[in-house]
């Protein structure tokens, strides 16, 4: 079945609106896991927006299944990683002022760069994932690099306005699994997926995880943490 890895961000976003110590990223992250998602996504930002250092360090100690740690490919980032051991790290591009990751990383450009972090990450049994637009030149950068996962940024198709963008966006995600897979990569998917849209990238056979934030925590405001994970999960099947 595909998996569902919930990103806990924005229950730090919460909190930070007041600096306050509640919500509990990590309690959020605990109700996850006994809801049955798979894994916990978390990006830790250069400007420490929302998730900080400490709450990384909690979620390494309660999160069992799988921690996989959003990053940029600074210097810094990529050794706090190393101290941290996430079972996986996703690279990510990042701009200071985006409100959102907002496209997919550039490997082909980055690609000496990003070779480098696989490398090391390898070295310390951290599985490293690239967050990629769905396209063939991508993927055979991210190929080449040495990457083993790779995330296709499904937020051309979630952002599409009319049927016929969104139809196209979904068939290049399907030609990019597809694509990905026979060259024996592990392909998840995400970003701006909620629970009117998912139906669709969930029938895409292949796709190992989908990555969902965003829509997971607005949902739990009214329902409940657990019961939003749930719905999502049951969605997905
Ligand atoms: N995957 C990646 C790599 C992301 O950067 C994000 C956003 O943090 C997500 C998935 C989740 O996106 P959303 O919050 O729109 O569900």
């Amino acid at each position: 079945m595909m998996k569902l890895g919930v990103n806990i961000d924005h229950v730090a976003t919460v909190r930070e609106a007041r600096m306050s110590t509640y919500p509990d990223p990590v309690e959020a992250a605990m109700d996850c896991i006994d809801a049955g998602c798979d894994s916990i996504v978390c990006h830790l930002r250069e400007d420490r927006r929302h998730i900080k250092d400490d709450d990384v360090w909690r979620l390494r100690e309660v999160v069992k299944t799988r921690l996989n740690l959003e990053m940029s490919i600074a210097k810094d980032i990529v050794e706090i990683a190393c101290k941290v051991r996430p079972e996986q790290a996703t690279l990510v591009p990042e701009k200071r002022r985006e409100l959102t990751t907002e496209g997919g990383l550039d490997v082909v450009k980055y690609s000496g760069k990003i070779a480098e972090v696989i490398k090391k990450f390898n070295e310390k049994k951290i599985e490293t994932s690239l967050f990629i637009n769905p396209s063939k030149i991508q993927i055979d950068a991210s190929k080449k690099a040495g990457a083993s996962i790779i995330e296709l940024h499904t937020g051309g198709y979630a952002d599409a306005r009319t049927e016929q963008a969104r139809l196209k966006e979904l068939d290049k995600i399907k030609r990019s699994v597809e694509y990905a897979i026979s060259l024996g990569l592990e392909v998840n998917a995400g970003h701006g997926l909620n629970y009117a849209n998912v139906g669709d990238v969930a029938m895409i056979k292949g796709i190992n995880e989908l990555n969902i934030g965003h829509s997971i925590i607005a949902r739990a405001v009214i329902v409940g943490m657990c019961q939003a994970v749930e719905e999502m999960i049951g969605l997905i099947e």
